[in-house]
């Protein structure tokens, strides 16, 4: 078999106008490469903005100026090594693997929406036994930017007072556990019908954010985790202990905020730039984890149980725009998985 089904964008624009289910060639490995059986693939908000190619300046940060170089969107999976390049030490065809597809930013395609896909070895990790691949696909995105964006900023030591805001999506859901792992007192903010799957995951508060206004209701918190990017710095302050830090992870929300050319970016390096000035916005650090160390991280959590990933829904690779839409509605807990 030398062809495979998979999901195609010839140029940016709407998933629904621009993704095709397609027969293309199995791609080859690289010296370095493994080819993975794609079991499961996992749609997160970067997979949007890298298919739709908003905000524009993505494009010249790696992805493509005019079109995506890899034209094969998605970008975390779980699956089964099938072949291996003439470097690779580290799996063997019929090693079940996860993580990220790529070794760049998430706003680039990464060919995980596929039957199979060729990936870095460096960049995967050993799928636990203990877990589907469902599961393990819906973990590595959203799992490294929960770790890369909290683990500076937990305590060893139990007690710390932590607000997390979008608690129950895709990011929010692992944050909750990683907190809960290292012993916080969580309060957890998403909407009205996820209040319940906060509190399964370990949520020890739970607010509604149709409701209630965390930063006028919470007090003496040390750590605001701000997933959904929708609470203002000034009103952080009054919850916020007087050496509080709040952590911003995210951004555009589809495009919704009309900054299409620079989304988010200006408002990160800003925040960036006053921190020097505010003592609630942790130092800027360029210090990044490697991706296997961070995947190594999670796999041994959720080979330990101390982290459960959550898969909210799953659909076919022919229905891939209809995820994405199903991920900008919203209303969902956890993480929307692709089946090929
Ligand atoms: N996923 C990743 O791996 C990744 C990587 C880098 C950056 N980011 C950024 O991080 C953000 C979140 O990613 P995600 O994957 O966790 O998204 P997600 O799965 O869509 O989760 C976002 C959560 O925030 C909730 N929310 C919406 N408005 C809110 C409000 N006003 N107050 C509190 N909660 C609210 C949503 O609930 P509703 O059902 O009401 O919408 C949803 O549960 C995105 O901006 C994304 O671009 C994500």
């Amino acid at each position: 078999m030398t062809t495979m089904r998979a999901i195609v964008q010839d140029r940016y624009g709407a998933p629904d106008q621009v993704l095709q289910l397609r027969e293309v060639d199995i791609p080859t490995p690289a010296p370095d490469e493994v080819l993975v059986r794609v079991r499961a693939a996992s749609v997160n908000p970067d997979v949007w903005h890298a298919i739709s190619g908003y905000p524009r300046l993505i494009r010249l940060m790696g992805a493509g100026f005019r079109k995506q170089k890899q034209p094969i969107p998605g970008l975390d999976m779980a699956g089964e090594v099938t072949a291996v390049g003439r470097d690779v030490t580290d799996f063997r065809p019929g090693d079940a693997v996860f993580g990220e597809t790529h070794d760049e930013i998430q706003w680039v395609n990464g060919g995980a929406y596929a039957e199979y896909v060729c990936v870095p070895q460096h960049v995967l990790s050993r799928k636990p036994v203990n877990i589907t691949f469902e599961q393990a696909a819906s973990v590595p995105t959203s799992g490294i930017i929960a770790l890369v964006n909290l683990r500076k900023h937990l305590w060893k030591q139990p007690g710390q007072r932590i607000v997390i805001n979008g608690a129950a999506g895709g990011v929010g859901s692992i944050a909750i556990q990683l907190a809960k792992a290292n012993g916080a007192y969580v309060i957890g903010v998403d909407h009205t019908s996820k209040l319940d799957y906060m509190r399964s995951l370990g949520a020890d508060k739970v607010l509604d954010y149709t409701q209630e206004n965390v930063t006028k209701l919470e007090q003496d918190v040390d750590l605001i985790v701000d997933v959904a990017s929708t609470l203002s710095l000034s009103d952080c302050k009054r919850t916020l202990k007087p050496d509080g830090l709040i952590v911003i992870i995210g951004h555009d929300h589809y495009g919704t905020r009309g900054r299409r050319t620079l989304g988010g970016i200006p408002y990160f390096l800003g925040l960036m730039l006053w921190a020097r000035f505010d003592r609630h916005l942790p130092w800027p650090s360029f210090e990044t984890m490697e991706k296997r160390d961070a995947m190594n991280i999670l796999r041994d959590m959720l080979e330990a149980g101390t982290l459960t990933p959550i898969v909210a829904k799953t659909f076919p690779l022919s229905q891939v725009p209809a995820a994405i839409q199903c991920l900008q509605e919203g209303r969902t807990c956890g993480r929307i998985v692709i089946v090929p």
